[in-house]
């Protein structure tokens, strides 16, 4: 790591409620995002309902490395690099399906389910050579593959710790919505890609808690949409908190404000009405409160939902000012296919490329990004303070918790987990 770089990084572990600007710019910071975050860190991959019997595979991104997740012929799930030992082609060039096995287009190798080099082309030729050796020239696998109620992470990092222990103390939130009904979970039909010229974590960033620009960037299209605006999150009385552990953030309000973001459809309130009392028993009577709530979710580094509105999404970085965005809709498995429909209606009105939220945001974060593209600018530094006194204990939410929801506090979070990250060569020193 260079100087320059043992500097940014120092700067940029938020102390003091500044951020460096060049964490957004700069080509080198990016690389070690890459290597430090993104081939280290726990990612989510699928939900298991992408993957409902033998076969069925995606593919998708861990940072910039293409990965396909496969339901293998004894049930469990693989991921494998989709890339091919031989030449290195992609193999799998369908982003959804189901496979018996996959060929290269290259030169004819197949793998199966299980990621193991099952046949070449010229079988005879290879076959002659001493040191060709089918068995160490399958796909190779991801280090750890977990699940978590329904979601599928990955990690490339052997040494990594347990899923579940990277999730910590942020498992009790996201049981809101993964554990809400008996039934489980599942993604609504298909998904949408879209690509945004701007820095992965502007986004992430903004789901871990920026609930600020809501009642600000969305204002006209809350007016417009609902007939009034976003309503005012930063009461002083409001029961609203700012969370996070590890890195993992979300930020909520219990204030009854309901499910805006799907428009208040009817069918989905009168869902989430008649559920009230099965929330409460599965949950506890007040994580009951925060399904449907008004409140955002960024698990770190780049998966993102919004509770209530069920728009789930990964941030793909494609260089320091580019990322593609992957959405989908969950909703409970066992909801009725025309509440599943509304929830999924809801998202694509809002938080879609043609949706009215996801245009207002995705300008903004455009640029916010390329105004660090001059030299000047770039030298500025970014003020992340608010909510600095804000942080409390509270008796039945475990984590770091800070009262508010205008708040500055999940960002700040958000990036002293990066910027240890970043600085650690090992998971122990980042632990430390
Ligand atoms: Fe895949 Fe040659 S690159 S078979």
């Amino acid at each position: 790591m260079s100087g320059m770089n043992d500097e940014l990084l120092a700067l940029s572990g938020l102390d003091d409620g500044w951020l460096d600007r060049r964490v957004f710019w700069d080509r080198d910071v990016y690389e070690l995002e890459l290597e430090r975050i993104f081939a280290r860190c726990w990612l989510f991959v699928a939900h298991e309902s992408q993957l409902p019997k033998p076969g069925a595979f995606i593919t998708t991104w861990m940072g910039e490395d293409n990965v396909l997740v496969v339901r293998r012929r004894d049930g469990s799930i693989g991921a494998y690099l989709n890339s091919c030992p031989h030449r290195g082609n992609r193999v799998c060039t369908a982003e959804v399906g189901t496979a018996r096995g996959f060929v290269c287009n290259y030169h004819g190798w197949s793998f199966g389910l299980d990621g193991g080099l099952t046949g070449v082309h010229e079988s005879a030729a290879f076959g002659r050579e001493p040191g060709f050796d089918r068995s160490r020239l399958g796909l190779t696998p991801v280090a750890q593959l977990d699940t978590y109620k329904g979601l599928v992470f990955a990690t490339f990092d052997p040494g990594a710790p347990p899923l579940r222990d990277y999730l910590g103390d942020f498992a009790f939130y996201l049981d809101v919505i993964l554990d809400n009904d008996e039934g489980g979970t599942e993604f609504a039909g298909g998904s949408i890609k879209s690509v945004l010229g701007c820095n992965w974590k502007i986004a992430a960033e903004n789901f871990a808690g920026d609930a600020l620009h809501a009642g600000w960037t969305h204002a006209s299209g809350a007016e417009a949409m609902l007939g009034r605006g976003v309503p005012d999150l930063g009461a002083e009385d409001a029961e609203s908190y700012h969370v996070n552990a590890n890195g993992h953030c979300w930020e909520f309000n219990l204030d009854g404000v309901g499910n805006a973001a799907t428009l208040g459809d009817p069918r989905v309130m009168a869902y989430l009405r008649d559920h009230e009392k099965r929330f409460a028993e599965r949950l506890g009577a007040l994580r009951a409160r925060m399904v449907g709530s008004i409140s955002s979710v960024n698990v770190f580094p780049n998966f993102s939902f919004l509770p209530g509105q069920n728009t789930f999404r990964t941030w793909q970085p494609k260089g320091p000012h580019r990322t593609e965005l992957h959405t989908w809709v969950l909703v409970n498995r066992n909801a009725p296919q025309d509440v599943k429909d509304a929830w999924r209606k809801g998202a694509m009105m809002t938080f879609s490329p043609s949706g009215v939220f996801e245009m207002d945001d995705g300008e903004n974060w455009e640029l916010a990004t390329r105004s660090n593209a001059g030299v000047v600018t770039r030298k500025q530094r970014l003020y992340y303070g608010l909510g600095s006194g804000t942080a409390i204990e509270h008796p039945e939410l475990p984590g770091n918790v800070h009262r508010g929801q205008i708040n500055d506090a999940n960002q700040r979070a958000f990036y002293r987990r990066w910027s240890q990250l970043l600085r650690a060569r090992t998971w122990d020193e980042a632990a430390s």
